[in-house]
């Protein structure tokens, strides 16, 4: 199948390739009160329940025991998933429907871990039985969706979070620890890739439009929430892709300018074997994140004559995703329901940012006008 997509705004698309486009060291390990995995005192002991027991629900299962949290049930749309799941991994309660699994009455907060057009709903589902939630990224497919999830939760006075998890991590921590000390001065650029070889199969989810497939929206997400993070929201954004034979982006390329005028650009892929590194640049000193930049590892200091002002490296238990489900306990133990370090208003607000480089490289799903 080779759809067309609907011409994009401000095309310079470079056919025939499908492509689309727009516009002295100082060591420190990891310290804090939640580094290597360790349950803080103050955890409130949420009763957990996971929504969709595919992949990466095994990789947060497994750091949710790693971490000592309390994984209580599990709901798939078949019972024998949801029992080889909980096999797995000791859940005790075993749901053969999402319906089921929200009506749980031991069940405080529930995982969505489905591909991403099913975010939205489910998230509303769990919301309206009185669950919090933590959404996996990409939040939603919209911003629309977004909001009405963000609203839903509001309205109830409960939690939905989105399971950026890379935000959580010591490193990211440790880095905007040094921003704001100011030690590298203003800060003029971030670089950013997200690059993996996943799938050519047009029935895998990150190439199938209808199950949300796309570099940017799966992969993509993650330099674009960091830039977010690092510079705040862009001014302007300019993106080029190229669209595999599904009309999902594979590759996309972005460069956005930010209000202090800090430049950032990311390149996002599904096809491609990039670096996987991460760069903040300033006038004084740059960060140096090394590959796999998003996910627990080490980074370097350096100052603009070279010299190391400090080098981390990572030592932590499991591959990570423990640290935003900490961070969700803790806010709901402090009655706040919302995220400090990635509010739910700003998830909204990137997610419009990918509703406007998807408008830019020509990408739309499926019901989208
Ligand atoms: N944080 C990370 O590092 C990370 C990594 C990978 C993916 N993700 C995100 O996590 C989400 C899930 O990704 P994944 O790779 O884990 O997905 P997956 O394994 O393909 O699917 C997860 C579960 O979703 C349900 N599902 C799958 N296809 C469906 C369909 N066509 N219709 C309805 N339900 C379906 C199934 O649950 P049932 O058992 O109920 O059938 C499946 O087990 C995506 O939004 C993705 O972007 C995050």
């Amino acid at each position: 199948m080779s759809p067309s997509p609907p011409p994009s705004p401000s095309s310079r698309r470079a056919a025939p390739d499908r492509s689309r486009s727009g516009t002295a060291a100082v060591p420190h390990r990891e310290r804090g009160r939640y580094a290597r995995g360790v349950t803080p005192p103050s955890s409130p002991g949420l009763r957990w329940g996971i929504l969709g027991p595919g992949g990466i629900a095994r990789a947060f299962a497994a750091d949710l025991r790693t971490a000592g949290l309390d994984l209580v049930a599990v709901g798939s749309r078949r019972l024998d998933s949801a029992s080889t799941f909980a096999a797995e991994f000791g859940i005790p309660r075993v749901h053969g429907s999402y319906e089921e699994l929200v009506s749980d009455p031991d069940v405080d907060i529930v995982y969505i871990a489905t591909p991403h057009p099913f975010h939205a709903a489910q998230a509303i589902l769990a919301l309206e039985h009185g669950k919090h939630v933590l959404v996996e990224k990409p939040f939603t497919l919209t911003a629309t969706e977004a909001a009405a999830v963000r609203d839903a939760a509001a309205e109830r006075g409960l939690l939905a979070m989105e399971a950026m998890w890379t935000r959580y991590l010591p490193h990211m921590v440790r880095i905007r620890e040094i921003i704001a000390a100011g030690t590298l001065g203003e800060i003029r650029a971030l670089l950013a890739d997200h690059t993996q070889t996943i799938s050519s199969d047009p029935a895998h989810r990150l190439n199938a439009l209808e199950l949300g497939g796309g570099a940017l929206l799966d992969l993509g997400i993650y330099p674009i929430s960091f830039a977010w993070d690092i510079l705040g929201g862009p001014l302007s954004i300019t993106a080029s892709a190229r669209l595999g034979e599904t009309g999902a982006d594979t590759e996309v390329a972005t460069i956005m300018s930010h209000a202090s005028g800090a430049l950032s650009t990311s390149l996002s892929a599904s096809r491609s074997a990039g670096p996987n590194t991460a760069h903040v640049i300033g006038t004084d000193a740059r960060i140096e994140i090394d590959t796999v930049w998003y996910t627990p590892t080490s980074f370097r200091v350096v100052a603009a004559d070279g010299t190391v002002l400090e080098e981390y490296a990572s030592g932590i238990e499991g591959r990570g995703m423990q640290y935003q489900a900490l961070a969700a306990e803790r806010y709901v133990a402090e009655g706040r329901f919302d995220s400090d370090i990635l509010p739910i208003d700003e998830t909204v607000a990137i997610m419009e940012t990918l509703d406007d480089l998807r408008a830019l490289i020509g990408v739309r799903y499926p019901g989208e006008d």
